[in-house]
């Protein structure tokens, strides 16, 4: 039985401009133990999938399991078992962090749950600021506690909102830390949202990417980067590039990056250079990474334009042209 299934799930929300299409028709499923990772552009739906998941919104058809409970129909079981990690920062101003801890515990009937809570402030780095009032803590030291509460119960499956935007190297490694162990000792399902792409190809066995609310890719995070072209090559330039190049190019102020999968076709690249009179500067060739699966992906890929810095997202540009590697319940 699979830790989360998605089945059919739409969102609309009707707005003065006509209904949005928050989701359309997702399915995928999320095996027991599976670190999974969930990604897309601001907007593409993430969080709405998860308020489905959490029970904090209701889709407007479709259903979602986990464990085969329906987060609907047999709520507190759904419930239950999950862990969520919301991507705002919401917190309770009246009380300390052991006691916002304490509460939560109880809030799934759990009485005496003082060695975990000493466990998860340890593993947080939160042990010196179990006595301190939510309000002095720091922008980052909430969303640790936030962490801390949504794993205070011991759900099976784990869910994290962008839990490390905005977060110091720090605290992200830790976090990291703290959940890869979960996920490997105590066979923690984990479901990551980011948009630190270099983060979820270190940590996510399988990813799937949202665009508009519909999943465009649906893979092993090394099938996904074994699709994108092996090389890139990159240099610097003021002038502009002939448009058979620019169409192929991911441009960034004066960077200039092009697919280039062997030595032919960096031969070919600058001997074109040449013929038009741009002289390239800082030449190098990098291996692909998931980024450019992405921008591939969701709508950047191919065409000139503002490539986003790491930990950006990526300027949506038009519709999803195709859809590869979903299952097929997608199909
Ligand atoms: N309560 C709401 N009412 C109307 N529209 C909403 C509501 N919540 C979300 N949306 C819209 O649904 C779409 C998906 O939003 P969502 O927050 O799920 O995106 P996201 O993928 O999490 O983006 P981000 O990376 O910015 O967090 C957006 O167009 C958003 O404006
Ligand atoms: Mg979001």
């Amino acid at each position: 039985m699979p830790a989360v299934s998605f089945q059919q799930v739409s969102k609309t929300y009707p707005t003065p401009r006509g209904d949005l299409h928050a989701l359309q028709s997702v399915s995928f499923d999320i095996e027991e133990g599976e670190f999974f990772g969930l990604l897309g552009p601001n907007g593409a739906g993430k969080t709405t999938l998860i308020s489905v998941l959490a029970g904090l919104a209701r889709a407007s058809s479709g259903r979602v399991l986990v464990h085969g409970s329906d987060v609907q129909s047999d709520y507190a079981n759904a419930r239950r078992r999950l862990g969520v990690v919301p991507q705002e920062l919401v917190f309770d101003p009246f009380f300390n962090v052991r006691e916002a801890l304490r509460i939560q515990s109880g809030y799934f009937g759990m009485q005496r749950n003082d060695a975990w809570i000493d466990e998860l402030l340890d593993g947080l780095g939160l042990a010196d600021k179990a006595t301190a009032n939510m309000r002095q803590l720091s922008g980052g030291m909430k969303r640790r506690v936030l962490i801390a509460q949504a794993l205070v119960h011991k759900p099976s499956v784990i869910v994290l909102d962008e839990p490390t935007a905005g977060v110091d190297v720090e605290l992200r490694q830790t976090l990291w830390q703290f959940v890869s162990d979960l996920n490997k000792s105590r066979g923690s399902t984990v479901l990551l949202t980011t948009h630190y792409l270099e983060e979820a190809e270190a940590l996510c066995g399988r990813i799937a990417m949202l665009k508009q609310g519909r999943v465009v890719a649906l893979e092993s995070t090394s099938a996904l980067l074994a699709r994108a072209a092996s090389n890139v090559l990159r240099f610097k330039t003021d002038a502009a590039l002939p448009i058979d190049l620019a169409v192929q190019a991911r441009i960034t102020g004066r960077v200039v990056q092009l697919p280039a999968n062997d030595a032919l076709a960096v031969e070919r690249i600058l001997a074109r250079l040449r013929e038009v009179g741009v002289s390239p500067e800082d030449i190098e060739i990098r291996k692909a990474d998931l980024e450019d699966v992405f921008l591939d992906l969701t709508g950047n890929g191919g065409r000139p334009g503002p490539v986003p810095l790491p930990g950006e997202t990526p300027p949506d540009a038009g519709a999803a042209d195709t859809v590869t590697g979903v299952g097929a319940r997608n199909a």
